[in-house]
């Protein structure tokens, strides 16, 4: 018998036949795009380790997520720098803190967007933890406690879905309860629920100014090292009545979703982190890689991973490319 029968690259000669044999989609329907949004007017800063975001007031906030919207990106994610830190991080929850004012103005000027909101801490404390601390322990309940308020606050103002990225024991199912008291029960949790304690987060600490001041999050994130565990904060997160469960880096990740993937039925979204947008963007300001052409082999790795969703720096890049004949 002559040998090979089957020639894999019979299917790899044309580009229709290429088209109709692709496994994986990548599209502007499955992009969350984060942005931060600070005090002021007119304020538009580009963050210098992450080219091409912004620090934006809440008129400018307006403007770049009517941009998103007409790029056809779905979704966008809320991060504030508030006027003032305090240890309790109170300008995180007050109900005319900057998340709610940023929401309910996107709500009027952008209606058709999809807003969420992160919710943390840790850019509102004045030791950039994500929870309240006694000496250097960070208090789990008593953190808990506040995120659930933070999150009604977002919501009262309008928000399509709150985002818990903190990692304390237990706060899905404190949201739950305090949205769905409150006659919110309709709005989804998505939460960071295997989210890692990475080196990765290094350009955002920068922009959202929340480096903790001492010691590190590895007592609330998880160890690098460890899968079996990812599997079990996951189970929790769904048991506590989350929506949509977050893997957190993604590309030095990817085995954690597929993993979440292949175990739950829940939807997947991952986030490609700053430190990940910020080494492909400086290689490619370099000249050393197509910076196009690796963002978007990088995103489909994601999705091709399990993600049904990304969060990602790249939003509006991925979405003109992807709308272009070029690529
Ligand atoms: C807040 C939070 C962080 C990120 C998202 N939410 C930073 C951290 O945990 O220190 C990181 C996002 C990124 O790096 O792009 N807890």
């Amino acid at each position: 018998m002559r040998y090979p029968i089957y020639r894999p690259r019979r299917i790899r000669e044309q580009e229709h036949l290429r088209r109709m044999v692709r496994e994986t989609r990548l599209s502007v329907d499955h992009f969350i795009y984060p942005l931060f949004v600070v005090p002021g007017t007119g304020v538009r800063q580009e963050i210098q380790s992450m080219p091409g975001n912004f620090h934006l007031s809440v008129d400018r906030l307006l403007e770049e997520v009517k941009e998103a919207q007409d790029l056809g990106i779905p979704a966008i994610i809320l991060f504030g720098l508030p006027e003032r830190k305090d240890a309790v991080g109170s300008a995180g929850y007050a109900d005319d803190g900057i998340i709610p004012r940023a929401v309910s103005a996107l709500k009027k000027a952008v209606p058709g967007m999809t807003v969420i909101t992160d919710v943390c801490l840790c850019e509102y404390t004045s030791h950039g933890h994500c929870g309240m601390v006694e000496g250097e322990h960070v208090l789990n309940d008593a953190s808990v406690e506040l995120l659930a308020k933070a999150s009604l606050a977002y919501v009262r103002a309008g928000a399509d879905m709150v985002a818990p990225s903190d990692m304390m024991d237990g706060r899905v199912q404190a949201i739950r309860q305090v949205l769905d008291s409150a006659g919110f029960s309709h709005i989804p949790i998505m939460s960071y629920a295997a989210k890692y304690a990475s080196s990765f987060y290094g350009p955002f600490r920068e922009a959202a100014d929340s480096a903790p001041q001492f010691g590190d999050r590895r007592s609330y994130q998880m160890d690098p090292a460890n899968s079996q565990e990812a599997m079990r904060e996951v189970r929790l997160d769904i048991e506590e009545g989350a929506d949509i469960i977050m893997v957190k880096p993604a590309l030095p990740y990817l085995d954690i979703i597929y993993r979440v993937k292949q175990t739950f039925d829940l939807p997947v979204a991952a986030y490609n982190v700053s430190g990940e947008y910020a080494m492909i963007k400086a290689a490619a300001m370099q000249g050393w890689i197509d910076g196009e052409r690796v963002m978007l082999e990088a995103l489909l790795s994601i999705r091709r991973a399990g993600a049904d969703m990304i969060l990602t720096y790249f939003a509006k890049d991925a979405a003109r490319s992807l709308a272009s004949s070029r690529i």
